[in-house]
This record gives structure tokens, C-alpha cells and sequence, in this order.
């Protein structure tokens, strides 16, 4: 199995990023395969019908296909999911054959506010199952992030427990999608 990994902000210091680099982290120590990407590797114009293709929406769709799931920490913006998330799934929705079609996705978010950015993951699942991904039904909402990585930026006890859990659960969920 392999799952494709990346944080949806291009912040330096990005708290999802953290939280993107803990969960491959703790894949690879399972002994499973992560495609770590960092999300400037992504860059795309707007999406306009008037232009070709950008050749990186391709390379995130090929890096999409060859995995088998694919989880994302994307930050809360305006109670929402950054629009340049949304203007990658808009590209590679135009790719033939569709290469999310059957892939699984697990969301989460890393927020300075309580509610973890929840509102923000749960808009993100419509485009995603508009792609034909199955989206894993729990995400992991990290509220008061500011307080919850240490200098050396590792996630506090109670939710790195919490998370990995999840992931588990998720890997799991996924597996069971792969076997006919
Ligand atoms: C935010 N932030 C934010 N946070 C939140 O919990 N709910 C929200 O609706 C918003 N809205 C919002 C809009 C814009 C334009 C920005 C730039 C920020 C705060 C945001 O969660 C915070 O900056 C995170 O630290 C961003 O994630 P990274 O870059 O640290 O991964």
C-alpha cells in the first residue's frame, strides 16, 4: 500500500505541514509506503478552459494514481478549504481517465481556533466525492494547534494517540477498498 501525503498551506512553519510529517512519520514506521509531497510542488495556474493542462496538474494526478490513498492537512480559511486546494481537484477532475476515480482520502486540519477547522474538512469531502474518491467518513480536527507541537514539533500525547488510532482505522478502510 502506498498513500500520498501533504499539508494545503505553503507557510514555512505550517502547522498542518506538522501534522502532515507526523502521520508519514508514523506510516513509514508501520513499513508502509508514503509519497511525501510539499504542497509547492503542486503549483498550478487558476483553472481557465482556455489554456492547456498545466503539466503539474498531470504530475499530481500521476502521483494520485500510483497511490492508493491519499490524506490531507488543509487548513481552515473563512470557515472553508483553500481555494487553491479546490483549483487542484478542478484540474485533475478534467484529467482522462480520472486518476482519484477509486482512491480513498482521509482529511484533517490543523487550527489555531477549537473547532479544529471542522466546517473547513467538511466542505473539502464534496469536491472530493465529486471526484469519485471515497472519503474516509472520520477526520481528525486539531484544534489550539499553537499548543500542540513541541520545540522539536512533536504532536502532543493525547492527540498523536488519537491520531494514529485514526490512521489505523483508515489504513484498515482502506485495505478493504483494495480487496475485490
Ligand atoms: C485563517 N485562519 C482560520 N482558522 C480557523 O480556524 N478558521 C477560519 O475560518 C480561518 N480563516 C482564515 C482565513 C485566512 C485567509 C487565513 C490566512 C487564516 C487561521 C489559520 O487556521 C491559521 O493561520 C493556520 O495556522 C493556517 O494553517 P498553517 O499554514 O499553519 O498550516
Amino acid at each position: 500500500m502506498k498513500f500520498l501525503v501533504f499539508a494545503a498551506s505553503h507557510r514555512p512553519e505550517s502547522y498542518n505541514r506538522k501534522l502532515a510529517v507526523h502521520t508519514a512519520n508514523y506510516m513509514k514506521k508501520k513499513a508502509i509506503q508514503v509519497d511525501f509531497a510539499e504542497y509547492a510542488e503542486f503549483d498550478m495556474p487558476l483553472y481557465n478552459d482556455a489554456i492547456e493542462m498545466p503539466e503539474i496538474a498531470g504530475i499530481f494526478g500521476k502521483r494520485a494514481s500510483s497511490s492508493d490513498g491519499i490524506i490531507i492537512s488543509a487548513p481552515e480559511y473563512n470557515w472553508s478549504y483553500p481555494g487553491s486546494l479546490k483549483n487542484i481537484i478542478d484540474w485533475t477532475s478534467c484529467i482522462i481517465p480520472n486518476p482519484l476515480k477509486g482512491k480513498t482520502v482521509m482529511l484533517m486540519c490543523a487550527s489555531p481556533g477549537v473547532r479544529g477547522g471542522i466546517l473547513g474538512l467538511s466542505h473539502l469531502k464534496t469536491p472530493l466525492e465529486a471526484s469519485q474518491l471515497f472519503v474516509y467518513p472520520k477526520v481528525f480536527p486539531l484544534g489550539n494547534c499553537l499548543e500542540m507541537f513541541d520545540a522539536d514539533n512533536t504532536l502532543e500525547i493525547k492527540q498523536s494517540t488519537l491520531l494514529n488510532a485514526i490512521l489505523d482505522d483508515y489504513i484498515t478502510f482502506t485495505q478493504k477498498l483494495m480487496k475485490p
